[in-house]
């Protein structure tokens, strides 16, 4: 791994075993972009990857030219309006109106390690040799702003973290309208676009399309990350799949407005670029003041997508998650929200909890409903005390009962949010977000806090801090439940509105840092209805996200497999509920639910009681299963085999860091009568080792690696050919059905 620069040829090479990438300090100063991808070697020069030939209706920089327009050049952090016509990264509105900048190359740093940024997650080292960081301060006279854009290099990833910062040493104001975490232009066109979308319910939906000449785009204008789409999109060579060729994935650390866009020009270079959302941003840069970018972080695999992700994986889980849970195993939960919604009493919560320990479970989670007013969705969101009518000894004194039964507690929490109907609201009308005048909307009838505002956050840190020291709260889980209408703080200047939902979204960090630096013993799981903040931003400070509010097995067999394309097992909160489904009426096995939510970070959210004793074993049998193998699920490699986007038929595996160990899961949604034979090519294992294989269902079998790898794992079920109840599944063989095959290396 290195960074080389080339004082002769005003080249940068940041490279390491398997990746390159290429800058050049252009001819007019700005930063151009030569090449990103696979290693290539390093040259005297690079000279012939700049291609500028005259082209008819193009503009010029130099009179009497014709050879430079920056319409033909591949650039790193490109401004609109001066011969270059695309979505720019950066726009500075200035006093006399003009929009025009540029930022010329002044000097570069070169360092081992990797910087953090002020009041934002990013990804870090723990040691220097694990990275190496460039920074290349830029610079424009005219208006005496410096722009430095800084890039990491991960010496054992295929990644690149990218963000730019901005300070005014001039001396007036300035409005920045634009300023992308990571723009990268690309030779060529030949992609597919693949965006990971959805809605409550069904998040990170695999989508996709090939480019085309002109804009494609997702986004999030919603003050949140969201469900809609996710802050991470892949452009994948429409021949690559999902174990060989091209793929680079581009995802954003933040977890607010952001924009992810790729726009072709009619020459087909592909201009990437992903940050905050410029629609309604605009930051006010005052003489001496800052703006630091989120960071972007960039993938390169020319393994197909599953090596993209599990190079996302290993950044995300070890180098971008932090803290004591990073590396712990994580408790099994049960939350009794879809046990009882807010309908219980302490009695009834001890109750659920003396069976949950009884089969095994590690952890009891009180969700919604044990603070102040709050029996239902109108009152109490704001006021951070507990309701002694339905706790008489408090949380604290809960929390010491449900400690006593053998059970670690934890407690639901949604401190952005305030209802009209509360203590807060009444003490404090003004501090929710909303604009002067008009009226301001409600969502789930509660209001969003100010969270720009420094004292909003001290008031609600200081409540919360005194719950979780008071009692005895071993995890929290931190939802959102509306996104933000009528953006505006009566605590910053006019020409500062447009800093609002990012200054938001810091007081939110600030928040998670204070609470998650104080107690770092909690385990924080974030949340906002489901799955609607499940980003990088947040896995910084909570290591694992509610994956959606979707328990339903099937529809969770596509939710964990999009959200996988990014994130770790190990993030994806997912947990057996009861059946029918409370979101579709489906009824599937309790074995199915297991199978499906093992590959995550597991739980329930049910009342055992309501189970048969039949049932029961089986729970036991499934928490059995989970602590056996939850370790190698959550560190191991994750391959996806078979897509649930694709057909009736899922499969994914995990192989331990070893490769003497693995375990691939199966589903059958609809089973289907004399189907065709079946195997699967596995992936990841030793092709010399021996592996012992053994399901549920049958008799073990010892198969090589190497005959896993390319004759397949034979999932041939009874449903080819045989009478409903024969053959080798025999009548366990129905719709969502699945499978789990343990292997084992064999000594
Ligand atoms: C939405 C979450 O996604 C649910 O799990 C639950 O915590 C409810 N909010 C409680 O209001």
């Amino acid at each position: 791994m290195g960074i080389i620069f080339s004082e002769k040829t005003k080249e940068f090479h940041l490279y390491n075993d398997q990746i390159s990438y290429l800058m050049k300090i252009m001819r007019n100063g700005q930063m151009g972009q030569l090449y990103f991808g696979k290693r290539i070697p390093q040259k005297d020069n690079y000279d012939y990857l700049t291609e500028n030939t005259y082209r008819p209706v193009s503009a010029f920089v130099y009179e009497n030219e014709y050879s430079f327009s920056l319409e033909h050049l591949k650039q790193e952090y490109p401004s609109y309006g001066t011969t270059d016509f695309r979505m720019p990264a950066v726009e500075v509105s200035q006093q006399n109106g003009s929009r025009i900048t540029n930022f010329q190359y002044v000097s570069h740093k070169i360092y081992p390690g990797k910087p953090a940024l002020e009041g934002l997650p990013a990804t870090y080292t723990q040691a220097d040799a694990e990275a190496d960081t460039l920074e290349i301060l830029l610079r424009d006279e005219l208006l005496g702003v410096e722009l430095t854009l800084l890039y990491t290099i991960f010496q054992n990833e295929n990644a690149i973290a990218r963000s730019a910062r901005f300070q005014n040493n001039g001396d007036v104001d300035y409005q920045l309208t634009t300023a992308m975490s990571l723009s990268l232009d690309l030779p060529d066109d030949d992609y597919e676009w693949i965006q990971f979308s959805g809605a409550w319910g069904r998040e990170r939906y695999v989508k996709s399309r090939r480019l085309q000449q002109g804009i494609q785009s997702v986004g999030s204008t919603r003050g949140a990350s969201g469900h809609f789409h996710n802050p991470f999109v892949v452009l994948k060579r429409p021949q690559a799949d999902e174990f060989q060729g091209e793929v680079m994935g581009f995802s954003l650390v933040y977890s607010g407005n952001f924009l992810a866009q790729a726009e072709v020009d009619t020459f087909h270079v592909t201009r990437m670029m992903i940050g905050i959302h410029p629609a309604g941003f605009s930051w006010c840069l005052k003489p001496g003041g800052s703006f630091q970018t989120p960071e972007a972080v960039l993938v390169y695999s020319d393994g197909g997508m599953n090596a993209m992700s599990q190079t996302f994986h290993r950044l995300y889980r070890t180098r971008l998650a932090r803290g004591v849970w990073r590396d712990k195993e994580r408790p099994i939960l049960l939350n009794n929200w879809e046990a009882t919604y807010f309908n219980f009493t302490e009695e009834k919560l001890l109750a659920i909890a003396k069976t949950a320990k009884e089969a095994g479970v590690e952890l009891f989670v009180l969700d919604d409903g044990w603070f102040s007013t709050r029996c239902g969705e109108t009152s109490g969101l704001g006021d951070w005390w507990p309701n002694t009518e339905r706790l008489p000894n408090g949380v604290q004194g809960l929390s010491e009962k449900i400690e006593a039964l053998g059970l670690k507690f934890g407690l639901w929490f949604e401190l952005e949010m305030v209802n009209k109907d509360s203590e807060l609201y009444r003490s404090h009308p003004d501090w929710i977000l909303r604009t002067p005048d008009r009226s301001v909307s409600h969502g789930r009838k509660q209001y969003v806090l100010d969270f720009s505002r420094k004292e909003v956050v001290d008031y609600i840190y200081i409540m919360t801090a005194k719950i979780l020291r008071e009692s005895k709260i071993s995890y929290v889980k931190w939802d959102m439940n509306r996104n933000i209408t009528e953006c505006y703080s009566t605590a910053y200047e006019a020409c500062q509105q447009g800093e609002i939902f990012h200054r938001y979204i810091l007081g939110l960090y600030d928040l998670y840092e204070r609470l998650t630096s104080e107690f770092p013993h909690i385990l924080f799981e974030s949340c906002a209805s489901g799955g609607g903040r499940f980003d990088p931003g947040l896995l910084y400070y909570a290591p694992q996200a509610w994956t959606s509010d979707d328990t339903d097995a099937v529809e969770r067999l596509k939710i964990q497999y999009g959200t996988s394309y990014a994130y770790p097992l190990s993030s994806m909160g997912a947990h057996v509920s009861i059946t029918p489904n409370h979101q579709l009426g489906r009824s599937t096995p309790l074995k199915m639910r297991g199978d499906v939510a093992c590959f995550g970070a597991f739980g329930y959210e049910l009342d055992l009681a309501q189970l048969s004793a039949e049932e029961l074993e089986e729970v036991k049998q499934q928490i059995r299963f989970v602590k056996t193998y939850r370790h190698m699920i959550h560190t191991g490699s994750f391959y996806r085999l078979l897509s649930p986007f694709e057909g009736n038929i899922t499969a994914w595996m995990v192989v331990s860091e070893d490769q003497k160990h693995a375990i691939v899961a199966y589903f059958k949604v609809l089973n289907d009568a004399n189907c065709e034979y079946r195997r699967i090519r596995l992936k990841g294992l030793k092709e010399e080792i021996c592996y012992r294989v053994t399901d549920e269902y049958a008799q073990s079998d010892d198969f090589y690696g190497s005959e896993l790898m390319q004759v397949g794992l034979i999932t041939t079920d009874s449903s080819a050919g045989q009478p409903l109840g024969e053959g080798k599944y025999g009548e366990l063989c129905t719709d969502f059905w699945s499978r789990m095959v343990l292997l084992d290396a064999v000594d």
